[in-house]
């Protein structure tokens, strides 16, 4: 069976190779592993979901404290459960705590259900949790696939393919599932967390003290950092507009200012037109009359949900200009542009204006 998953050594010859590592290196002396217990493992479980080791154990000790035990739990003010929450954060995972808490002791005597789809249906405890509080605290055999086990998992396989992704995560879940060991499951857990966390990590893996070194795949490739593959990135639209650089006889350019809201709301840009064709258009209709005209290189600037394709005309005017619509005006010397507030293309423009000889090392030019 685990042959289609096309592992680089057996199961149990994985196992072994990282139990005995954690024998030698792994974390013991971490508070919830004294005195094990669901409750104690549970709560560690949700307060290292999205916080570090180092910030959450004085946040335990005060909680085990406070709350030795889940009817404790279950009795107490929410306020009193946030307030020893403050400053962990992500404070939904507090709530869901307490309502847990009382699930367990009034649908389940007081007993965490020692059964992986009873503890999936407790609030804020999710399939990962569910079999690291099982594994550890129950010693059942439930594999685990947190952000740590993921890294290794997709390294060692050299597995492509973004987690998030449904297919990615199936297969995942089916190696955590071969690789889980009946025996010493806890240990087991522990170290692969273990190993995410401390050698297997993100920017810095140290293949050379890692105990899967001569099978992984990713350490042969030399290309550990490429896993796990990251969310592909979505395509953006792409829209294009042209910047009219309205130049008066003094050499200074007109800036508008934007409404206050939408895209660059509030600051001071180039009158747009959609094309090319409309610049003379746009012009006459503030009051200008366009001469000479000059296309300046045109780039891209990107938004979060669209690229900008600019093409930017410098043209000669004559004339004052009227308002329309209400529109602020100012005509601003490009080499002292003074203290409006820019988009940012309209900056750079501004500066190539002032400097002329730049305008052709203009970056990211189309
Ligand atoms: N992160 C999540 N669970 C953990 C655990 N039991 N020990 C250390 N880090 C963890
Ligand atoms: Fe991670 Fe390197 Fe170990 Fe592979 S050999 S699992 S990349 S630390």
């Amino acid at each position: 069976m685990t042959d289609a998953l096309n592992l680089p050594l057996p199961p149990a010859q994985f196992r072994n190779a990282v139990l005995a590592w954690y024998d030698q290196h792994g974390r013991k002396d971490l508070p919830w592993q004294q005195h094990i217990t669901p409750y104690r493992v549970w709560v560690s479980e949700i307060m290292l979901q999205q916080t570090q080791v180092s910030t959450v154990i004085p946040y335990f000790e005060r909680f085990m404290a406070r709350f030795p035990t889940v009817e404790a739990l279950a009795e107490a003010p929410t306020d009193d459960v946030l307030h020893l929450w403050t400053g962990l954060g992500y404070y939904a995972r507090a709530r869901n705590l307490h309502k847990a808490a009382q699930q367990v002791v009034h649908e389940h005597g007081g007993e965490f259900p020692r059964d992986l789809d009873a503890l999936i249906a407790l609030p804020g405890i999710g399939r990962s949790t569910a079999g690291a509080i099982a594994s550890i605290s129950m010693e059942l055999r439930a594999p685990i696939l947190d952000g740590n086990v993921k890294r290794v998992l997709t390294r060692f396989l050299a597995l492509p393919g973004w987690p998030g992704e449904r297919a990615v995560e199936q297969q995942l879940w089916a190696v955590a599932e071969a690789l889980t060991p009946a025996q010493r499951v806890r240990d087991y857990t522990q170290v692969m967390m273990d190993l995410g966390a401390t050698l297997c990590t993100r920017r810095n893996p140290n293949c050379p003290a890692c105990p899967l070194q001569r099978q992984c795949r990713a350490h042969a490739g030399g290309n550990p950092h490429d896993y796990p593959t990251s969310k592909p990135k979505k395509t953006i639209p792409v829209r294009q507009t042209t910047m009219l650089l309205a130049r008066n006889p003094a050499g200074e350019i007109l800036l508008m200012q934007r409404p206050p809201s939408g895209i660059w709301g509030g600051l001071w840009c180039f009158p747009e037109s959609e094309s090319e064709d409309n610049a003379t258009l746009m012009l006459t209709r503030l009051g200008l009359k366009p001469g000479h005209t000059e296309p300046l290189p045109g780039f891209r600037h990107t938004f979060s949900h669209f690229h900008l394709d600019i093409t930017p005309l410098l043209i000669d005017t004559h004339g004052a200009p009227q308002l329309i619509a209400e529109q602020s005006l100012a005509w601003v010397d490009p080499t002292a542009p003074g203290t409006l507030g820019l988009a940012a293309p309209v900056k750079r423009l501004l500066e190539s204006l002032a400097e002329p000889r730049q305008l052709s090392a203009l970056s990211g030019m189309l």
